[in-house]
């Protein structure tokens, strides 16, 4: 088996997968709000697939009960969309996965994290180093770099920021399989595991805390909090490795609106994404 690489039309499916999924982060982003239930959410990432010909990946993969996965605050990932309602100081991730075309197709997989009302400085600290944590990892991809490389240059960071890295879920290969090789740890060693390629898929996802890194499951079998209840941020991108470095496929089109649009945002400025 081994890492898949991608054919010249198989990238071209996963370049309009990863533009329709930063789109949907946009159009989800752009109505966040207190007062507003995670179920809301789900309608209307369901909303926006359907209109687009597109299928939600999340939708019954492994038995997950709904089309995009929503944490707030204590839930590291996978928080299953409900009644509950966002408050004014929340921190929310949004995690989207759609699949074009929607039969056997190629799959689309980023996240943010939002801001409802108005954040505590903790809950800044912890988003934009989580934010920059994924660039940090991002310009660490290029040929010949190893995939310990990544988890290695995001945990250093994190670690200096004093927060900690999740080691229960990690970054995959991503194609027309959700969960695909190689495994990418947001955290390790450096020149350790698999050398990247040319051609090659996969996201990045650094789930950080605020307290410690171990995670609970709750009896719903999917939502994972924080085993101390502190706050947790994630960030996700698709990414291609591409002769210089690598191209971000579920880059976004404009600014997400309750995330990277606050005056706050950015607490550390982005070096440069490596060229394409
Ligand atoms: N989108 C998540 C990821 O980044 C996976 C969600 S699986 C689900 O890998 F079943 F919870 F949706
Ligand atoms: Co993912
Ligand atoms: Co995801």
């Amino acid at each position: 088996m081994g890492i898949r690489i991608l054919t010249a039309p198989e990238i071209e499916a996963m370049r309009r997968v990863g533009a329709l999924a930063a789109e949907l982060l946009c159009h989800v982003g752009d109505q966040l709000r207190p007062g507003l239930t995670t179920q809301d959410i789900d309608d209307i990432v369901v909303a926006f697939t359907e209109a687009r010909g597109a299928r939600s990946g999340p939708l019954n993969y492994r038995g997950f009960p709904r089309s995009v996965c929503t944490s707030v605050n204590e839930v590291v990932c996978h928080g299953i969309p409900g009644p509950r309602v966002l408050q004014d100081g929340d921190i929310l991730n949004v995690d989207v996965t759609p699949v074009l075309p929607a039969k056997h197709g190629w799959h689309g997989d980023t996240s943010a994290t939002f801001y409802i009302g108005e954040p505590s400085p903790q809950a800044i600290h912890l988003v934009e180093t989580c934010r920059r944590s994924l660039e940090i990892g991002l310009e660490v991809v290029r040929p010949g770099a190893r995939v310990g490389d990544i988890g290695a240059a995001i945990s250093r960071f994190a670690r200096a920021q004093r927060c900690s890295v999740v080691r229960a879920f990690a970054g995959h290969g991503v194609n027309r399989v959700f969960h695909d090789e190689p495994t990418v740890p947001h955290y390790g060693f450096p020149g350790t595991g698999p050398r990247l390629k040319r051609g090659m898929a996969f996201t990045i996802e650094p789930m950080l805390n605020l307290g410690g890194p171990e995670v609970s499951v709750l009896s719903d079998g999917w939502t994972a909090v924080t085993r101390d209840a502190s706050l947790s941020a994630q960030f996700e991108h698709t990414v291609l490795v591409t002769r210089r470095g690598c191209e971000v496929l579920t880059a976004r089109p404009r600014l997400l609106v309750n995330s990277e649009d606050r005056p706050y945002a950015r607490l550390w400025p982005m070096s440069c994404y490596s060229a394409a």
